[in-house]
């Protein structure tokens, strides 16, 4: 007590007694601020605690209470609360805390998450985003976060995890040897931004929505109180953050060249939409410079780009050391207090790892930095834990939280393991089955061979990075033996997934010996960990050491139809596998999470049909001979180079984005769709004024049909394709739409051979069809990005529209009035 008394000012020491004279005539085990903490901040200990400090006071606006927050703190006790790990902070009663927690497809380890330590042992753990992405179902996005944060707020009210957590990651998944590609939605801008947008809300909001987006009509509109948080999400990593380590390039040094062309229709537009519509309350700044100065001492970035142009409200956290790495790798800063000047002017708040708290004094002291920059980022990190009612005392008190009652029975509850099963059937994608090998009969598969490395994998294959400790788990070898009586199981590799070693031949010969004697065989190859993961990009496209030579080995001589299952974050050139007519089918199964075993065999035994579709390209192994730190998605065909993604890229991919194939057959029709758009030369600029500053505007939907000739365009519309879907094959099954754009020279002049611009899932039994309804937004969708970094209103002419695999296509005119 004395030697916090002595570290106060005057005027503290008065207000500290004037607390104990309070505390006096409470009870003897409540506790005085500024003596002990307690576990939750304005904890009702003190009489009146609002009187004390009235940042307690929930019916005060929270703006006020968090500027009143602030002013209580002493420049040193600031200093140590600008870094992700908290100690507690007396003069105000704030406990210890931890920002540090994460939550990527599923509550994971992470600093401020402990599984065991408490009744809480493990979460639901769902599959890897790649794979969640392939289901190409934004519903399914949002309630998995929905789940996560649910499981997020049981552990924090079991006193075993935060409230602000950092997922999702919704970089471009730009090169396929990138070790963290597993972690985002994949390549393309559109499917990323939608994936962003769901995610964070269901993370963020309230539950008013079911499973199909239909609202929850009980719920008044008076209890969406926009400015509360279920627990607080994070858009990472912003921007161009897409390499890790590639030989002896490392992220903390990699300055990527990036033209504004690519910044605006590629790298950014996920982060918009997570901020913009999803309304996240946290973004990282990355490791990784971009066109010279670091992410997170980028004050048009940080500052004029998010928290500007885009309205960002939340904390912006540097990733881990991220400071540090501007002075120690980069030395783009000189020294720490440097360093931390930078980012906190930039627009930082918050920086995962100590430089903020070791140097932001000594900064100050240099004259690098006003004091005012530090309050700022208090502010806007403390109003996140405003927002999320960390303030409003006791979380149990039913006043004080609605989430308070959640508790150690809300996870891992069946609906969320169903659901975790459910989202990797989902997004499985079958990218082969010749002569309809698959499904599988019960009834004519007596002894099956489950082979290979990944047959019986570890945990932390199945669940990929970023994971915790997941409900339970069942490799595919575990599920497919329930379904077979003779199964037998060898991984046909020595190593795990590497796949060498001295006895290779000897593992190969014992896995055929079980592949001659069995009326199927299914092979679970792949990737793991090991080879792709953060901090390392792979360097090859191929299947590890003896993989290939096993899988060859095994479609020689095995008896019955031997189907090759890969595991799998980052892309594969499977060529030999996919022109070998003995390998009959083949799934990708990503890193399928815990009930993956479970989906791949009710996959392939037909109690499910797999409708995902690839969210990344999957090139031939030559593509390794650009250099990973090309950052330029457009095509050079001056020098040879390709360029990236379904959008750009000129040479023949082994699997294109959008592959997918499914158990029955669907067929499709654009019903009704504008032929002709015309627009006055008034419309044409309003377009352009709003693509430049990018105004969040409501939007108006135009009902157009096809017989309509000269439609008027509206500055502001969104038009509509009304598709008809039907599946006319045998079995029930899931209809993944893609809808594309092409501009007019669409692969020419910069501009995207297509773009994905609306997909939808729906289900339909045999021979049922259904109309779907796309709409599009003119101004912000058809629009493209030029070289000098702005957008450019949609062009005259014949833009094409197409679902698919150009299965079907529809032109469309747009004409500008000449006046
Ligand atoms: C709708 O909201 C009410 C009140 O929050 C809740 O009890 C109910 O379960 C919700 N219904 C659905 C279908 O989600
Ligand atoms: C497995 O292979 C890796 C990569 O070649 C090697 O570093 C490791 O030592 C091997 N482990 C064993 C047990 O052979």
């Amino acid at each position: 007590m004395a030697m916090v008394l002595e570290a106060l000012s005057c005027a503290r020491i008065a207000f500290v007694i004037a607390v104990m004279v309070t505390t006096i005539s409470a009870s003897a085990s409540e506790a005085a601020p500024g003596e002990a903490v307690t576990q939750y901040p304005c904890q009702g200990h003190v009489q009146d605690i609002t009187q004390v400090y009235p940042f307690c006071d929930k019916r005060l606006p929270i703006d006020e209470r968090v500027r009143d927050f602030v002013s209580h703190l002493s420049l040193e006790e600031k200093e140590k609360l600008l870094v992700n790990t908290n100690s507690e902070t007396t003069s105000v009663g704030l406990p210890a805390y931890e920002w540090w927690g994460e939550a990527l497809h599923g509550v994971a380890k992470s600093p401020a998450v402990h599984f065991g330590k408490g009744p809480i042992k493990g979460a639901t753990s769902f599959p890897q985003p790649i794979l969640t992405a392939a289901s190409f179902n934004k519903m399914l996005f949002k309630k998995i976060a929905q789940v996560i944060s649910t499981e997020a707020r049981a552990m924090y009210n079991e006193n075993q995890a935060g409230l602000t957590y950092w997922a999702p990651n919704i970089n471009i998944f730009r090169d396929p040897r990138w070790g963290r590609g597993q972690e985002t939605p994949g390549e393309d801008p559109y499917l990323t931004s939608i994936y962003a947008e769901y995610f964070v809300r269901g993370m963020q909001e309230d539950e008013f929505e079911d499973m199909h987006g239909r609202q929850n009509s009980s719920v008044k509109a008076s209890d969406k109180d926009p400015e509360k948080l279920k627990v607080s999400a994070c858009c990472k990593h912003f921007t161009a953050y897409d390499l890790d380590q590639w030989y002896k390039v490392d992220r903390f040094d990699f300055d990527a060249k990036v033209t504004k062309q690519d910044l605006l229709d590629t790298y950014n537009p996920p982060f918009q939409s997570c901020v913009e519509k999803g309304k996240a309350s946290a973004l990282m700044c990355s490791y990784n410079r971009i066109n010279g100065v670091p992410s997170c001492a980028d004050y048009s970035f940080l500052t004029e780009l998010v928290r500007g142009t885009w309205g960002f409200d939340g904390y912006i956290v540097s990733d881990c050391d991220a400071v540090q790495v501007m002075y120690a790798n980069s030395k783009f800063a000189e020294n720490p207090q440097q360093a931390i000047a930078y980012a906190l002017q930039a627009g930082m708040d918050l920086n995962c790892g100590d430089t903020a708290s070791k140097f932001t004094l000594e900064a100050v002291k240099e004259g690098l930095l006003d004091i005012s920059f530090i309050d700022a980022a208090l502010q806007n990190s403390f109003k996140v834990l405003f927002r999320l009612g960390y303030f409003d005392g006791n979380p149990e008190d039913p006043e004080s939280s609605k989430y308070g009652k959640l508790d150690r029975n809300d996870v891992c509850k069946q609906e969320h393991q169903d659901l975790a099963l459910e989202a990797a059937v989902q997004g499985i994608v079958l990218l082969k089955n010749d002569k309809d090998t698959l499904p599988f009969s019960r009834l004519n598969i007596r002894k099956l061979a489950v082979l290979g490395p990944n047959a019986d994998d570890t945990i932390a294959t199945m669940l990929g990075n970023y994971a915790g400790e997941p409900c339970n788990y069942f490799t595919p070898y575990k599920a497919l033996a329930s379904y077979v009586e003779t199964t037998t199981y060898h991984p046909g590799c020595v190593n795990g997934t590497f796949c060498d070693g001295n006895n290779w031949i000897e593992y190969i010969q014992r896995a055929s010996e079980m592949a001659v004697e069995a009326d199927a065989v299914i092979l679970v190859m792949g990737l793991g960990q090991v080879q792709e993961r953060e901090s390392f990009d792979r360097t090859s496209l191929r299947l590890p050491g003896k993989q290939e030579e096993l899988v060859k080995t095994i479609s020689r001589v095995a008896r019955g139809p031997v189907i090759l299952i890969l595991m799998n974050g980052g892309p594969l050139d499977i060529n030999f596998a996919k022109y070998d007519s003995r390998i009959k089918s083949i799934l990708w199964i990503g890193y399928p999470g815990q009930a993956g075993g479970e989906a791949l065999a009710q996959i392939i035994f037909g109690e499910r049909n797999p409708g995902g579709k690839l969210p990344v390209s999957w090139y031939p192994e030559f593509y390794t001979r650009i250099p990973m730190t090309e950052m330029s998605m457009r095509p050079d065909i001056h020098i040879g180079y390709p360029g990236r993604s379904y959008r750009f890229y000129t040479g023949e991919p082994i699997y294109k984005f959008g592959d997918g194939l499914s158990y029955t057959k669907f067929t499709f029709l654009f019903e009704s769709a504008p032929l002709t758009l015309i627009s006055s030369s008034k419309s044409r600029l309003f377009c352009s004024w709003l693509l430049e500053r990018r105004n969040p505007t409501s939007t108006s939907t135009t009902k157009m049909t096809s017989d309509a000739d000269h439609i008027p365009f509206d500055e502001n519309m969104e038009i509509e394709f009304e598709v008809r879907v039907k599946n006319e094959g045998p079995v029930f099954g899931s209809s993944v739409m893609l809808l594309y754009h092409a501009h007019p020279y669409a692969g020419l002049f910069g501009k995207p051979i297509k773009q994905l611009v609306g997909f939808e899932r729906v289900d339909l039994e045999s021979m049922e069809e259904q109309k779907v309804v796309f709409k599009v937004d003119l101004c912000r969708q058809l629009s493209f990005a030029g070289v000098d970094g702005t957008w450019f209103f949609p062009e005259e002419g014949m833009h094409t529209f197409s679902l698919g695999d150009y299965e079907v296509t529809h032109p469309m005119q747009i004409t500008y009035a000449k006046n």
